[in-house]
């Protein structure tokens, strides 16, 4: 990974970044986030059937500058890093149209936006998150400098958590630092199925400087997307049991922040994670995601951690492995993991991430507070 991207240098005079004459514009950077409690499910369109638990990460991340430019063409994206049929077009296009119909400010203007992920490309890291949360941040600071407004910092995060959410459910939980709950649940105040919020709870400073290790099995697009397998979620068998689980997970892993205790929230992070892909292969058709290497990798890591070294596993919807260990066992961790796991990974690759600080505002701005 290379250290501090800038995705605007490489621009010559040729290609200039937007179409000269810009008459606003706004550049954020976003990360990506590792759920804890998986999102799996939904109700009443894009609303999570359970809440879920998210950590922010830091060194995979997406920067963005939308700018609204002079043009006819008010009606749309107009293009993505200069393309006009950017693959990644139709779900920004989504929800630049939700954001729209909410805030009028943005009707009626031409947008250009250019993006870069800071992670490689076609490497099975989702950049949806990161990628969806950046545009999310930069419609809603346009909206508000076209409105001629100065919102309060939790007033613009919850707007583009929001916003982000009807782009990619767990975009929305991309806008904090830390640890972030999404989905409403009657004992955590505050906590909406509309927008993520941070974890509540004084978090032990211990538990901000988790690691996780990704260890890329495969770079192959995914057999299942996910918007597939949250539709396999509706009456699925598991569904009623699902939600429960994931409630009491959800109540176990936050006292596990706030208590430093470092097992609890693994055992809960690795519960969470095969009881996604037990829901996902229980579901009908079902769908195995784990590969052989991935299943190899589990098995190391939970002997490993069986002969005291502090070490778990979390899984997305596909068949990379998030290897979670404290900040202080890091040099142990990172040597087990490059000796014994890294063999199994493609080309050898190994993102190393942390707990992050959320998403900032770029060119030495911070977000509005
Ligand atoms: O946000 P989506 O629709 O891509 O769904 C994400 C689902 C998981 O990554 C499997 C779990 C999660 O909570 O992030």
């Amino acid at each position: 990974m290379s250290e501090n991207p800038d995705p605007f240098v490489n621009r010559t005079e040729d290609t200039p970044a937007v179409t000269p004459g810009v008459l606003l514009n706004a550049t954020w950077q976003c990360p990506s986030n590792i759920a804890i409690i998986k999102y799996w499910g939904k109700k009443n369109g894009q609303f999570p059937a359970n809440p879920s638990l998210s950590m922010t990460l830091d060194q995979a991340y997406t920067q963005t500058k939308v700018s609204v430019v002079p043009g006819d063409k008010g009606n749309g994206l107009l293009s993505l890093n200069g393309d006009a049929d950017h693959p990644f077009l139709p779900k920004m296009r989504h929800l630049l149209n939700c954001i729209r119909e909410e805030v009028s400010a943005l009707r009626g203007v031409s947008l250009e936006a250019h993006t870069a992920n800071n992670f490689p490309h076609s490497t099975g890291i989702a950049s949806s998150a990161s990628g969806i949360g950046a545009f999310a941040l930069c419609l809603v600071d346009l909206g508000y400098q076209l409105a001629g407004e100065t919102p309060r910092r939790n007033d613009f995060m919850s707007a583009a958590s929001r916003f982000a959410r009807m782009g990619s459910g767990s975009a929305c939980r991309s806008l904090y630092s830390g640890f972030t709950v999404w989905g409403a649940t009657p004992w955590i105040t505050g906590s909406s199925d509309e927008y993520a919020i941070p974890a509540p709870g004084l978090i032990h400073p211990e538990m901000m400087q988790i690691k996780d290790a990704i260890l890329v099995i495969s770079t192959k697009p995914k057999e299942l997307p996910s918007s597939g397998g949250h539709q396999l979620m509706k009456g699925h068998p598991f569904l009623g049991g699902r939600i429960l689980q994931a409630d009491k997970n959800l109540e176990e892993a936050l006292s596990a922040l706030v208590e430093n205790d470092f097992e609890k929230l693994g055992n809960i992070a690795e519960n969470e994670a095969l009881t996604l892909h037990a829901l996902i292969m229980s579901a009908i058709p079902g769908t195995i995601l784990l590969k052989p290497s991935t299943l190899e990798v589990i098995h190391l890591i939970r002997e490993t951690r069986h002969a005291g070294i502090p070490v778990f596993f979390t899984l997305d919807a596909g068949a990379n492995v998030h290897v979670l260990y404290p900040g202080h066992s890091a040099q142990m961790v990172e040597k087990f993991i490059g000796d014994a796991l890294q063999p199994f990974c493609e080309n050898g690759l190994v993102i190393y991430d942390h707990c992050g600080s959320g998403p900032m505002k770029v060119n030495g701005n911070q977000p509005p507070g």
